[in-house]
């Protein structure tokens, strides 16, 4: 049997995309609150005026205020997790609705009460909780009153809000992430850190002094962790980039090596304790200059990652040429070179098995850490045909193929992984357009992109057979 027996078998989802109950048990505004849907979401939070326009005075149609109403279904949808036998659960906690301005000096009570809840409901069927700390959102209060992790002033912070969840939840939740894909800041600093860059040439400078601060807060949570829960496991989280070179001209394989660094550099830190020697250099060459404290570089080295875990969707390729360059795919976030080898699905992400098992061996090669797949599905239009079935063999074909490389990864080159979450188990929000046509789930929930819909929960045919590989272990794809 490839998957050992305690292989951790799964969903996923994060607070923000699911929950909705926007202002509700008090929960803050939070950076998500401030984003309108559509394809155009990732070109209105790159332009400041625009995200300071819908803090001040919003308008329209925000998708994360109501998302799928988990907030109020979760018992419901728990239930449903359960039924496909989930082993495990991933969701984040939304910072905003433990601590509503994120520098207020209590936590929320009816915020900690909804997490024990919903932590609780998990233990009742045996389902072992996997909370992201920090999965793209903070109170707005943090963006306006310092500019979100540009600032020191967030670290403290953000290591009370890590204790005092560790404190809460010490005894039902023992495995957690620090940071959703930390690389996510360099590409997007109002998703990733609540930051509104005003200054493009200032971009580089400002992105990379957030990270470092997400990386000493990531630490501090790492220590604190260990501290206040010390058999639980916590590791780092990262969006992974497979990239080929598009030619054998070495000048392409320098240009994947180089994205590589960049994109892998801060899981090096969570991982090794330092930043790699080749950073110095980079922040050197590129005028960057990083303002540290005098005990970073202590408590980056001391306070290391247990695993490793990341997000898997499609790959890309790269060139230098800029004639081949010029031929761009869409992607989690890094969009590449469209590689003529591979389908794309319908928003133009490349799919890529093969690639599954590339990462895999490549985070394995370079870390040795266990490795934790918390991510990785297909994101589809599905439309419920007569009597609400929905037969989306399109996602089953995508995720088998998918299992069977984390298979192959393990029985034939020994990768140790200890589990796999599919991304938005039960439809959610799309973090990068705020569709909810984007679907990912094994449930579907009947809302439209304009927010209107039932709401009503509907078994996929992907849900059957999920359950059925869970049950075999993976045997039965
Ligand atoms: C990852 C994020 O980047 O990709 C998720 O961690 C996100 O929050 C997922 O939802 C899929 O992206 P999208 O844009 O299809 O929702």
């Amino acid at each position: 049997m490839a998957f050992p027996n305690n292989f951790l078998w799964g969903g996923a989802i994060a607070a923000h995309q699911a929950e909705g109950g926007y202002r509700e048990g008090g929960k803050g505004i939070s950076t998500c609150d401030v984003m309108h849907g559509g394809k155009g979401r990732f070109a209105e939070i790159l332009d400041p005026k625009a995200i300071r326009k819908n803090i001040e005075s919003p308008e329209g149609y925000f998708p994360e205020h109501t998302a799928i109403d988990f907030y109020h279904r979760y018992k419901e949808d728990i239930a449903l997790f359960a039924e496909m036998g989930f082993k495990v659960f991933r969701t984040s906690i939304s910072w905003a609705r433990i601590f509503p301005n994120g520098d207020d000096k209590e936590p929320n009570e009816a915020g900690l009460a909804f997490y024990d809840s919903l932590f609780d409901e998990c233990k009742k069927y045996g389902i072992e909780p996997l909370v992201t700390i920090s999965h793209w959102e903070m109170s707005i209060n943090l963006t306006q009153k310092y500019n979100g992790w540009i600032s020191r002033e967030i670290v403290p912070l953000f290591e009370r809000f890590a204790k005092t969840i560790f404190a809460r939840y010490k005894n039902k939740v023992k495995y957690w992430l620090t940071f959703n894909e930390i690389n996510m800041t360099l590409h997007m600093p109002f998703l990733g850190s609540g930051m509104i860059v005003d200054d493009p040439s200032k971009k580089m400078q400002m992105c990379y002094q957030a990270c470092h601060h997400q990386l000493v807060a990531s630490a501090l949570a790492v220590k604190a962790c260990h501290e206040i829960i010390p058999d639980a496991r916590i590791g780092s989280m990262v969006a992974s980039m497979v990239a080929y070179p598009y030619s054998c001209r070495p000048e392409d394989t320098w240009e994947k090596i180089s994205m590589e660094r960049n994109n892998y550099y801060l899981t090096d830190v969570q991982v090794r304790g330092k930043y790699p020697s080749w950073m110095k250099h980079f922040f050197a060459k590129n005028g960057i200059a990083i303002k540290t404290e005098s005990e970073d570089e202590k408590i980056l080295l001391e306070n290391i990652v247990d695993f490793v875990s990341f997000s898997y969707y499609s790959t890309s390729a790269v060139s230098t040429d800029p004639d081949v360059a010029k031929n761009r795919g869409t992607g989690n976030i890094f969009g590449g070179i469209k590689n003529p080898y591979l389908k794309s699905s319908e928003w133009g992400w490349q799919i890529d098995p093969l690639g599954l098992r590339i990462a895999l061996n490549f985070l394995y090669d370079r870390y040795q850490k266990p490795l934790f797949i918390v991510e990785n599905g297909l994101g589809a239009v599905d439309i419920p045909g007569e009597n609400g079935a929905i037969n989306d063999d399109y996602r089953i074909d995508y995720l088998q193929k998918h299992i069977k490389a984390m298979k192959q990864a393990i029985e034939e080159d020994g990768v140790n992984l200890m589990g796999y979450t599919t991304w938005g188990c039960i439809d959610i929000i799309s973090a990068s357009t705020g569709e909810m046509s984007k679907r990912y789930g094994f449930i579907y929930v009947d809302k439209d992109d304009n927010g209107n819909g039932s709401l009503k929960r509907l078994r996929k045919k992907s849900f059957h057979w999920y359950k059925s590989v869970i049950e075999s272990n993976g045997e039965k794809l």
